[in-house]
C-alpha cells in the first residue's frame, strides 16, 4: 500500500498576472491535504484481460483496477490502454484520469510491466458538506496521484519531475490554469512560481505524447523557488463560506477586451508586489508598515484588473475581510481567483492575530485552522 499525500494551496499575490506565461505569483501550500493511495492487487494483470473482446481496438483495457472516491459513485472500474490512456467508468477525462494517464505514459515509455491497483481518494481540502474551500483539490489530486503512482511503479522521480508531469496532466484538460496550485502541492511552504507556457506544452503533448511535452520549449522561464516566511508570522485564511468558479472568472478576465497598455501596467504592478512581498515576508525584520503597503499593492492591482475586465474579484465580504484585518493591525487581501472562497491576512504578533480572529468571526467569516506546510512537498508513505 501506498499513501501519497498532497497540501492545499492559497495565492499570496500575482493572481491573473501568473496566467500570462513568464509571469509570477507567491503561492503557499497550506496543512490540509488530499490522498492518495494504492493498493496493488494480488490477481495477475493478466486475469483482467483474459476477456478482451475487440483485439484491434486500440483502448482494450490492459488493467482492471478501480478508483474509490464518491465523485463516481464511491467505486468505479479503471481501464488502462496499452499505450496508458486511462479511462474511469464511463466518465470523461478529469483531473484524476488525466494523471493516472501520464504515470502509465511514462511506465510505457520506460518498458514497465503493467501492474494492478485499487486508487482511493480521500480529500479534505472540502468542507465536511462537500462545500468547497477553494484549497486547489483538483491541482492536489493530480499531484498525489503523479506521486503515489510514481512510486508503485518504482519511476524514482524527483519533485521537478513530478510537477512536470502533473502539470503536463492539467494541461491536457485545460491551459487557463497557471499550474501554481500544482506547484505548491508538489513543492509546500511558500513559493515564488514563474509559469510556463501551457498552450505550448499542450501542444508538444498533443503532437509528440509524453516525450514531446516533457521536452517541450514551453517549459523555458519555469520557475520555482522557495520564500522563507519569518517565523513570527501569523497566516491567516477567512472563509467567506461562497464557492467560486476559477476557470469561469479566469475565462471572462481572458475574454474581455482590456487595452493592452493597461494589461502591461497590471503586470508591472503586480510582479512589483510579488518581489516585494515576498522580500518583506522573509526579511530578518518584521515591518508592519511595509507588509500592509507591499500586500495593499497586489490588492489594488487586482481591483484595477478586475474593474477593466468587469470581473467580481473582491467581493463585498472579502472587502470586509479585508478592512477587517487592516483595523485589527494585519496585511489582507482576497486570495486567488476571488469571487468568494478565501482571503488571507498577515499578523505580526499574536495579540493582532487575535484581533483578527475576532473580527472576522463577528462580520461571518469562517476562520481555517491551518497554517503554511514546513517547506515538505507531497509526502509519500508506505
Ligand atoms: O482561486 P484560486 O485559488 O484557484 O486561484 C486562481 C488564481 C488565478 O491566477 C486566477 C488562476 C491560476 O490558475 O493561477
Ligand atoms: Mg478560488
Amino acid at each position: 500500500m501506498i499513501s501519497a499525500r498532497a497540501a492545499g494551496k492559497l495565492f499570496i499575490a500575482g493572481e491573473y498576472a501568473i496566467v500570462t506565461p513568464g509571469n509570477a505569483a507567491l503561492i503557499a501550500a497550506v496543512d490540509r491535504y488530499l490522498t492518495v493511495t494504492v493498493t496493488e492487487h494480488n490477481h495477475a494483470p493478466s486475469d483482467a484481460v483474459s476477456d478482451r473482446e475487440n483485439p484491434h481496438t486500440a483502448a482494450v483495457p490492459v488493467i482492471g483496477a478501480s478508483v474509490i472516491d464518491a465523485a463516481y459513485g464511491d467505486r468505479a472500474e479503471l481501464t488502462i490502454a496499452p499505450d496508458g490512456t486511462a479511462t474511469i467508468g464511463d466518465y470523461p477525462a478529469d483531473a484524476l484520469s488525466a494523471a493516472i494517464t501520464v504515470v502509465e505514459q511514462l511506465r510505457v515509455l520506460q518498458g514497465l510491466p503493467p501492474i494492478n491497483y485499487e486508487l482511493r481518494v480521500e480529500n479534505d481540502l472540502t468542507a465536511a458538506d462537500g462545500l468547497k474551500f477553494g484549497l486547489g483539490s483538483s491541482g492536489a489530486v493530480i499531484v498525489a496521484t503523479v506521486a503515489a503512482l510514481g512510486e508503485l511503479h518504482q519511476l524514482a522521480l524527483t519533485p521537478a519531475e513530478r510537477f512536470q508531469l502533473a502539470l503536463i496532466a492539467s494541461a491536457s484538460l485545460s491551459v487557463r490554469g497557471s499550474g501554481g496550485d500544482i506547484a505548491a502541492s508538489t513543492f509546500g511552504g511558500v513559493i515564488r512560481y514563474i509559469s510556463p507556457d501551457r498552450t505550448q506544452i499542450a501542444a508538444d503533448y498533443r503532437k509528440g505524447g509524453l516525450d514531446g511535452a516533457l521536452n517541450s520549449p514551453g517549459w523555458h522561464g519555469c520557475l520555482i523557488e522557495p520564500v522563507e516566511l519569518h517565523s513570527d508570522l501569523h497566516f491567516l485564511v477567512g472563509w467567506t463560506g461562497s464557492p467560486a468558479k476559477t476557470e469561469q472568472l479566469v475565462a471572462k478576465s481572458k475574454a474581455a477586451p482590456v487595452d493592452p497598455q493597461a494589461e502591461a501596467l497590471f503586470l508591472a504592478k503586480s510582479a512589483r508586489a510579488v518581489q516585494e512581498i515576498a522580500a518583506v515576508l522573509s526579511a530578518d525584520t518584521l515591518d508592519r508598515e511595509q507588509l500592509q503597503q507591499t500586500v495593499a499593492a497586489a490588492r489594488s492591482a487586482l481591483k484595477e484588473y478586475g474593474e477593466a475586465t468587469g470581473i467580481a474579484i473582491e467581493t463585498e465580504l472579502l472587502s470586509a475581510l479585508c478592512e477587517l484585518a487592516l483595523s485589527a493591525g494585519a496585511a489582507a487581501k482576497s486570495s486567488g481567483a476571488g469571487g468568494g472562497d478565501c482571503g488571507i491576512a498577515f499578523a505580526n504578533d499574536l495579540a493582532t492575530r487575535q484581533a483578527v480572529i475576532q473580527a472576522w468571526e463577528g462580520a461571518g467569516i469562517t476562520v481555517l485552522d491551518t497554517c503554511v506546510t514546513r517547506g515538505e512537498g507531497v509526502c509519500v508513505e508506505f
